[in-house]
C-alpha cells in the first residue's frame, strides 16, 4: 500500500531526522526521498476524495444533529491549531451536527491535562473523539481507551508512529489520521531558498549557504521532517550547506525571536538564511532580524510554513522570502468527514492525507483571500 511505502520512507528518515542539527548539516544526501514522498503525498489524495465522496452519500442517512462530538486539541494559543479548530467548528455544524454538541476542549500543552479530558468525554459518551495529541507518543494509550470504549477516533495534526497505525490497520479499528506529509513542506521551504539562486543567497561568497534552523517541538514529526527535508532540498540540488544553529523554538514566536536575536548577535553578516518550522516562529525571527537592522530579500532570506495571515502579508512585502500553506481547510474538512464515515458506518482509510502548497510573492494573495 501506498501509505506504507510512505511510512516506511518515513520511519528511516526519522533515524537521521533525530540527528540532524548542525552536527551533520554539510552531510550531503543521495537518495530522493523527498521527492519520492512528495510523489506518494500527492497520490495520497485519492484517499481523501473517496472519503469525501462516502460522506457525500452517507450524510443524508445520518442523523447528524444527535450525535456528539468530543474534540482535543493540544494547545488553543497555537494559532495553526485556532485556525484549524475554528473551521473544524464551523464545517462540523454546515454537516447538519448542533453547536450544543460539539465539544472542544484545551489540553494546555500537557498530556495529563488531555488524558483527563479524554476520559471524560469517554464517561459522557460521546460519538466520535477527534483528537490532536500533545504527545504522539501517547497514541497507543489512548487509542486502547477510546477502542475498549467502542468510539471511533480521528487523529488530527500529529500523526502517531508507523507501528501504532499500523496496529488500527491490523485490527481493523475504527481509527484513522488526518494530516499532510511534512517531509512535502520542509522540501517547499528549501525550493524556495533554491529558486532564489546560490549566488543571490551566498552573500558571504563562502560557496554555502549559512543558515539557522528554528525547530517546533521536537517530539512532533513536523517538526522533525520539515528540519531535515528544508535542507535536504538543497543538498540533493548539489548545494553546499553550513548550519550556524540549529535550536528549539517550541512553535512560539516569542521564543523564535530571542533565538534568533542571539545567532544574529553571534554570527552577524554570516547569517543568509533563516529556516523556521512554522510562520510564528518566522515571525519571531522577522522581528529579530529587523531589530538586528537586516533587510530580507536584500541581505538574508526567511522562510515558515503555515500560511498565516501575517506571514503573507510580509510575503506580499517582501518582508517573509516565502511560506508553505498548510490547509487547515482540507485537513479539518476531511477530519469531519471522517468522524461521520464512521458515525454512518462508511468508515474510512487509515492515512488520509493532503498536498501542502509552495507560497511566493506570486500566490500569496491568493491563498491570503482564501484564508481571511
Ligand atoms: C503547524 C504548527 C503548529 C503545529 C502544532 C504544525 O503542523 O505547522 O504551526 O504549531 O502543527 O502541532
Amino acid at each position: 500500500m501506498k501509505r506504507k511505502a510512505v511510512s516506511l520512507i518515513l520511519a528511516l528518515t526519522m533515524v537521521a531526522a533525530t540527528a540532524v542539527g548542525c552536527g551533520n548539516s554539510t552531510t550531503t544526501t543521495t537518495t530522493d526521498d523527498a521527492a519520492e514522498a512528495t510523489d506518494e503525498a500527492t497520490t495520497e489524495e485519492t484517499g481523501a476524495e473517496d472519503a469525501a465522496e462516502a460522506t457525500a452519500d452517507a450524510v443524508s442517512n445520518a442523523d447528524l444533529a444527535d450525535k456528539k462530538v468530543g474534540v482535543c486539541i493540544y494547545q488553543f494559543s497555537d494559532n495553526f491549531m485556532t485556525l484549524f479548530r475554528t473551521e473544524l467548528q464551523n464545517y462540523l455544524v454546515s454537516l447538519g451536527f448542533a453547536e450544543s454538541n460539539i465539544t472542544i476542549v484545551d489540553g494546555a500543552n500537557d498530556q495529563a491535562t488531555q488524558s483527563g479530558q479524554i476520559d471524560n468525554f469517554i464517561t459522557q459518551g460521546v460519538d466520535v473523539l477527534i483528537i490532536n495529541p500533545v504527545n504522539s507518543s501517547s497514541a497507543a494509550t489512548i487509542t486502547d481507551k477510546v477502542v475498549a470504549a467502542d468510539i471511533p477516533l480521528v487523529y488530527i495534526n500529529r500523526e502517531p508512529d508507523e507501528s501504532e497505525e499500523a496496529r488500527w490497520e491490523e485490527n481493523g479499528w475504527n481509527v484513522t489520521y488526518v494530516g499532510c506529509d511534512a517531509s512535502q513542506s520542509g522540501t517547499f521551504q528549501g525550493e524556495l531558498i533554491m529558486d532564489l539562486g546560490l549566488e543571490t543567497v551566498d552573500k558571504n561568497g563562502n560557496g554555502k549557504v549559512d543558515y539557522i534552523m528554528v525547530e517546533g517541538d521536537p517530539e512532533n514529526i513536523d517538526a522533525q521532517l520539515r528540519t531535515e527535508y528544508s535542507v535536504k532540498a538543497l543538498t540533493d540540488a548539489g548545494w553546499e550547506v553550513n548550519c550556524l544553529s540549529d535550536q528549539v523554538g517550541n512553535w512560539a514566536q516569542d521564543q523564535a525571536q530571542s533565538i534568533v536575536a542571539n545567532a544574529l548577535g553571534q554570527y552577524g553578516d554570516d547569517v543568509e538564511v533563516v529556516f523556521c518550522n512554522n510562520d510564528a516562529m518566522a515571525l519571531g525571527a522577522l522581528q529579530a532580524i529587523q531589530a538586528a537592522g537586516r533587510t530580507v530579500g536584500e541581505d538574508i532570506y526567511l522562510v515558515g510554513v503555515d500560511a498565516l495571515s501575517e506571514a503573507l502579508e510580509n510575503v506580499l512585502a517582501g518582508t517573509m522570502t516565502g511560506t508553505v500553506f498548510n490547509d487547515h481547510f482540507s485537513q479539518s474538512h476531511s477530519a469531519a468527514d471522517a468522524a461521520v464515515n464512521y458515525l454512518t458506518g462508511a468508515g474510512n482509510e487509515h492515512y488520509i492525507g493532503c498536498d501542502y502548497v509552495k507560497v511566493t510573492q506570486d500566490n500569496a494573495q491568493e491563498i491570503l483571500d482564501m484564508v481571511q
